[in-house]
């Protein structure tokens, strides 16, 4: 087959303000539990990160990095929170540098949205910008103090600099789908009435400082990016909760975050994790979740009322309604927005769900802005690029699926993979509990051996077996000596 990409806008190079990548395909953050327990990186993170770049993505954005351990959202997570984190990331970076592909570190802090506290954090509540628990897993939490606001400002000027230090091309904020900053900004979330609480300017205090902060610390050449949810739907699926961020309030903080120094926004949706439009799904994977949901249930107070909304089929149907009334409004939408940019039947309703609004803060800022949500189809990739919705897109659950989607299909003139990537979310609801991969047994032909086989194979090479190479190939030598 041919290589079609001369010429096509994904394969344009992407030209940040201190940052270039070869194309416009971003890996989106994806978190597994592939590290060790005290947040030390392995080989496997390493396996699995250099899958994509070798697959063609122009950068890989890491998954949820912690600047503490105080904000893990789960253990075995690699942080970023001391000296001795700085050889792992290096060497990890240096892997993903030899298929000349990018990667920026997202730097991230939990707040309440603790999913699971391990051991360190056991007994104590999780900081946010408020006293009310989470609406989802009923975690608690409490409202920090100016002095701990300034403590946590000064671990993402840290972490960010380890990050330079450990050779990454740039850094991202997780600022949206509910973690600490989202909890500051969102007016959904956020109930403080002093400086940091009340008007948005207020609201959009912390994230400012810890934009400034990194400026003061690594200077004005790193790229720093902002991740950030356009809209909050804090009303999804719980239909008590406010309404929290609007599109107007979110052109207003990114307005903002550009004079402060960000170099480009990566749009989002949503004021929790997960959330109906993020990942966006057809449907909610029950029985999967009743499975590994209990991992995370005694996180939170909402335990026995998760329990049965997972466990009993008539409840399912119940929580399902919420869930999926947002999704079917928002699919009909795109189906019409599709439309109107000329795309066939093998685009879904689901892809690319939040260009609307990326559009909007794109023709508000002056920086890139890359747009994530459902992306899988390169003709609606390339139509979004050319439209001027967003200058690049990130892709998280299709390059799960198929981490080759650029140079196997894309760059060959191809729309899509042989086996897309269905959105059925197992893959998401699985990671709470077992590795990272695609569990749609369907796109295995129903082998379930294949598909954990797959799954598995990014425990492979582990270090532990290249020593044990090292040794034998140092026993022959020393027998042939
Ligand atoms: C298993 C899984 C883990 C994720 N982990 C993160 C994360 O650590 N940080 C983050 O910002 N987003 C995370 N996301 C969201 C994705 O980066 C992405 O924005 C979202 O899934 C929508 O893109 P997609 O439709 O291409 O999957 C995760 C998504 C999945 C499916
Ligand atoms: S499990 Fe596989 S098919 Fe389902 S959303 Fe995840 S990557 Fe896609």
């Amino acid at each position: 087959m041919t290589n079609t990409s001369h010429g096509d806008v994904i394969f344009r190079q992407l030209e940040c303000r201190n940052l270039k990548v070869k194309n416009r395909i971003f890996r989106s953050n994806v978190s597994g539990k592939f590290d060790n327990y005290d947040g030390s990186g392995t080989q496997t993170r390493i396996n699995w990160e250099t899958k994509f770049a070798r697959g063609g993505v122009g950068a890989i954005v890491s998954s949820y990095v912690p600047v503490h351990r105080s904000g893990r959202i789960m253990p075995n997570y690699a942080t970023l929170e001391s000296e001795d984190r700085i050889p792992f990331w290096r060497r990890l970076v240096a892997e993903v540098h030899k298929y000349d592909c990018r990667y920026i570190l997202q730097l991230s802090h939990s707040g309440r949205q603790r999913d699971q506290a391990g051991v360190e954090n056991q007994f104590s509540t999780a900081v946010s910008s408020t006293n009310s628990k989470d609406p989802f897993h009923g975690i608690l939490c409490r409202a920090m103090s100016a002095q701990e606001i300034k403590e946590v400002i000064s671990w993402f000027g840290q972490a960010a600099r380890r990050a330079r230090e450990a050779g990454a091309d740039g850094v991202e904020l997780h600022a949206a789908n509910g973690y600490l900053i989202t909890q500051f900004l969102s007016s959904g979330i956020n109930d403080r009435t002093d400086d940091y609480g009340g008007s948005l300017e207020n609201r959009a205090r912390f994230a400012l400082e810890i934009v400034k902060e990194i400026r003061r610390v690594v200077g004005r050449d790193f790229h720093l990016q902002f991740k950030i949810s356009a809209v909050d739907h804090n009303d999804a699926p719980f239909f008590y909760e406010k309404k929290g961020n609007s599109l107007r309030d979110s052109i207003q903080i990114c307005q903002w975050l550009e004079q402060a120094g960000v170099d480009a926004f990566h749009v989002s949706t949503g004021s929790m994790f997960p959330h109906p439009l993020n990942p966006v799904a057809p449907s909610f994977p029950y029985a999967t979740a009743a499975r590994t949901y209990e991992t995370m249930l005694s996180s939170g107070v909402l335990t026995l009322r998760n329990y049965a909304l997972f466990r009993y089929r008539i409840l399912n149907g119940l929580f399902g309604w919420l869930w999926s009334r947002l999704v079917k409004k928002k699919a009909r939408q795109n189906a019409e927005l599709h439309k109107q940019l000329g795309m066939g039947s093998d685009v879904t309703d689901l892809e690319g769900l939040n260009v609307a609004e990326a559009r909007e803060i794109r023709r508000n800022v002056n920086i890139p802005v890359i747009c994530t949500g459902g992306f899988q189809n390169a003709s609606l990739i390339r139509k979004v690029i050319d439209e001027g919705f967003c200058d690049a897109v990130s892709i998280a659950r299709p390059l799960i699926a198929n981490t080759d989607l650029v140079n196997t299909y894309f760059a060959k003139g191809r729309d899509l993979p042989d086996r897309p990537c269905t959105h059925c979310n197992k893959c998401l609801v699985n990671a709470i509990e077992n590795p990272l991969g695609c569990y749609d047994v369907s796109r295995f032909d129903g082998d379930y051996q294949r598909m954990i086989t797959e799954v598995m194979s990014v425990f492979h090479p582990t270090s532990f077996e290249e020593q044990d190479e090292a040794a034998s190939l140092e026993e022959v030598r020393r027998h042939v000596a």
